[in-house]
């Protein structure tokens, strides 16, 4: 395979035969941005149904930190699968799962012991994060962010505040969430400009959501992504986050850092909120952590997560297999891949940075690492959101031979496996290229 290589109109038969199939049984609500039938996949590489390859910029969702089925991730998951499959490391102990939870409190940045609590998604994380949260503190409310994407289950869904379709006759939803405008310093909700900020919005939860809505004694945690996943990969500033550690800190207030996007090396460090020094109370890790195995983690300060057998289990969580591909990627991430990420990450951030020159349709270009955000507007001024044109450059990409997904109203992300090289960041920048200037031409 070498990607790109187009040989057929997209979709090809064969993957309009199988999207045909797929209209008639599978739930509509999965959100297809354009018709990709993957057959196969290695690195960053995608061969779909018809035999055409694409450079892959999406790693299904943040997902395939170590590339496509890297072999050393094939080798340990199929070495686990011959030993046992499945066992519920609820009722039942076995190494893998254990040898995981050291490696997961060796990189978690928390002080003293770290103690880790297994499912099998993010949203189940997030599930198990704010449990916990409620039973250390016995405080039953949460504040989390505007723009915010925290899964789709229904206590996750009452913090997530993304896209209102995901929320559409749904409710009502689980009580006890208040939500503060994220620091979004392209966007700054209080108008104010980046060089002379302060990260002024924290003043919001201080002097406004903890006078008026809620007492800080009764919040247990404090909920937020360091970077902004689905919101359109809007980072944090430092600063907005030692602060917020700094109150939380005082009224006996958790932070619960969502890294299911931002985590396990994508932005060059292991966690996205190692770039404040801030250090969260529980961590819930998903996507990237087994390279594609499904497997979400709560990791909590081990004297925080001191509730009592039955309080909290999953059937498959922890599953061996996953455990085993988990293991391997820690391991390749700690060996190269962090280091690709914040090398490869800079350079294909500098090359998307000069195509602002030339594209006028780019707003701003930001991330960390291999976690990059591309905010399209229709006038740099006014900051109007490029929506449409947006769509258009994401499908013209997929036509062109590159996935890349959008992220917010109006981003396209950049979040391809860590072991994207330098050259494949080339191709991608001129594909990229050439897709916005098709978009803007029309
Ligand atoms: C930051 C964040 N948290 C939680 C989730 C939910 O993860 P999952 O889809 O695995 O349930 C996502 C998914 O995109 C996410 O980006």
């Amino acid at each position: 395979m070498s990607a790109p290589d187009i040989k057929t109109a997209l979709p090809g038969p064969k993957a309009k035969a199988l999207i045909e199939r797929d209209a008639r049984v599978v739930s509509p609500s999965y959100t297809r941005g354009y018709p990709l039938v993957i057959d196969r996949a290695s690195g960053c590489e995608v061969q779909d149904v018809d035999g055409n390859v694409f450079l892959d910029c999406a790693a299904g969702i943040a997902v395939n930190a170590t590339g496509h089925s890297h072999p050393d991730v094939v080798k340990a998951m199929h070495d686990q699968a011959q030993r046992f499959l499945h066992m519920s490391g609820t009722d039942f102990y076995y190494e893998p799962q254990v040898r995981l939870a050291e490696e997961l409190a060796a990189v978690v940045p928390m002080p003293g012991g770290v103690k880790s609590f297994f499912g099998n998604s993010g949203t189940e994380a997030i599930e198990a994060s704010l449990k916990l949260a409620r039973y250390a503190t016995g405080r039953p409310n949460f504040i989390a962010f505007l723009g915010g994407f925290h899964g789709r289950t229904m206590g996750a869904l009452a913090l997530t505040a993304s896209k209102t379709v995901q929320r559409h006759r749904l409710g009502p939803f689980m009580p006890g969430v208040f939500h503060a405008p994220y620091p979004d310093c392209y966007r700054c909700p209080l108008g104010l400009k980046s060089e002379n900020c302060e990260a002024e919005c924290f003043n919001y939860i201080d002097h406004e959501l903890l006078v008026h809505l809620v007492s800080p004694d009764e919040v247990a945690a404090v909920v937020i992504e360091p970077i902004q996943g689905e919101g359109g990969y809007v980072v944090a500033p430092d600063q907005f986050l030692r602060r917020l550690r700094d109150l939380t800190k005082k009224h006996g207030i958790l932070i619960l850092d969502d890294e299911v996007q931002s985590g396990m090396g994508r932005t060059g460090k292991m966690f996205a909120i190692e770039f404040s020094g801030v250090q969260p109370d529980i961590v819930a890790i998903a996507k990237g952590i087994a390279s594609g195995m499904p497997m979400g983690v709560s990791a909590a300060r081990a004297d925080l997560m001191s509730w009592p057998p039955g309080t909290h289990a999953s059937t498959f969580g922890g599953n061996p297999v996953s455990c085993a591909a988990a293991l391997v990627t820690i391991r390749l991430l700690k060996e190269q891949l962090m280091k690709n990420a914040a090398e490869v990450g800079a350079h294909l951030m500098a090359g998307l940075k000069e195509l602002m020159s030339k594209h006028t349709l780019i707003g701003d270009v930001r991330g960390r690492g291999l976690m990059i955000g591309v905010e399209l507007v229709r006038d740099r001024q006014t900051k109007e959101r490029a929506t449409e044109e947006r769509d258009a450059v994401v499908n013209g990409a997929f036509r062109r031979g590159l996935l890349i997904l959008g992220a917010g109203k109006n981003a396209i992300r950049f979040s391809p496996p860590l072991v994207l090289t330098r050259s494949e960041a080339d191709v991608a920048i001129r594909i990229f290229d050439e897709a916005l200037t098709e978009v803007s031409r029309a």
